[in-house]
């Protein structure tokens, strides 16, 4: 049985393949590789992409998905998560897609071992299939991304994007480079920058990220307006370099990126959420049927 906890429980051969399945999936609509399969979704967390694009992903290859919705479930009454998931999986599922804050979540019902366990984002330790989604934008994009710098900007310390991509990313070869605010930033071995301006000439991608509020113990910034004179993605920061601009969203627009750039050809984040579907077609094809 194989689950998605984060990227390395994937070999390099099946990253290929699932770049190679994506790509053809988004080529032409494929069959209905998944009819007779069910799929719980259990997401502890908000969610617009990640769920709905399971969610199409999933129909897309004739799937069926049960999603249960935490606030309205017995997790309310006191059970524990770990009841709640066997319960679940007494209903025999083929997979469940889990979203929750805490990092541990995901591999510790993997470990049950009683179903395939896909983390659809752990606290600040993993959004494997963003990472993934991410990995086939670029690569789309650049035929082959090794060598290639990325700049990721912003709220590093807080995200699961930025921990799970820079584990891939910098398996697949590229240069990873961190820019943000001392309080943004993580412990890290990678290059650190405070000014994008200091970098910029070198990379090849931008990925913003979304200042996360919610995960702060306590405001650290008071005010988001003199943040984003540094570290907003606008035309004047980027001028005419051939750079591509990615976020994961939700975006929090002229703090992360401008109204501006969004709507420039370089900046592809509604591209990543058209990829999503693919990426988690491909991904729930392998889980799934093992292929
Ligand atoms: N990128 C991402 O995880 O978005 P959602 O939180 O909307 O799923």
């Amino acid at each position: 049985m194989q689950h998605l906890v984060d990227t390395n429980n994937f070999s390099d051969k099946q990253i290929q393949n699932l770049l190679q399945d994506a790509e053809t999936f988004k080529a032409q609509c494929p069959p209905k590789l998944l009819r007779d399969k069910l799929l719980i979704t259990l997401f502890f967390e908000a969610s617009t992409r990640t769920r709905s694009s399971f969610e199409v992903a999933a129909k897309r290859l004739g799937a069926a998905v049960v999603h249960l919705d935490p606030s309205r479930s017995s997790t309310k009454k006191g059970e524990s998560l770990e009841d709640t998931f066997a319960n679940l999986c007494a209903m025999e599922p083929d997979g469940v897609i889990i979203r929750h804050s805490e990092n541990d979540t995901p591999k510790i019902l993997a470990d049950m071992e009683v179903t395939p366990v896909i983390n659809a984002g752990a606290g600040n330790y993993a959004h494997p299939t963003q990472a993934l989604l991410d990995l086939f934008t670029m690569v789309e994009h650049f035929g082959d991304v090794k060598g290639k710098t990325i700049a990721i900007v912003g709220d590093i310390v807080s995200s699961r994007v930025a921990s799970s991509g820079i584990r891939l990313l910098t398996r697949m070869g590229m240069n990873v480079v961190l820019v943000a605010p001392q309080p943004f930033m993580p412990q890290s071995n990678l290059p650190q920058y405070e000014n994008l301006e200091d970098v910029i000439d070198k990379v090849d991608v931008i990925m913003s990220l979304r200042a996360q509020l919610e995960r702060h113990a306590s405001p650290i910034f008071d005010d988001y307006d003199e943040y984003a004179k540094h570290y907003c993605i606008d035309k004047d920061r980027i001028g005419d370099r051939d750079i591509l601009v990615l976020h994961p969203g939700p975006v929090m627009r002229n703090i992360d990126i401008s109204d501006g750039m969004l709507e420039d050809p370089r900046c592809k984040v509604l591209e990543q959420v058209k990829n999503g579907v693919y990426m988690r077609m491909a991904i729930l094809k392998l889980l799934l049927l093992d292929s």
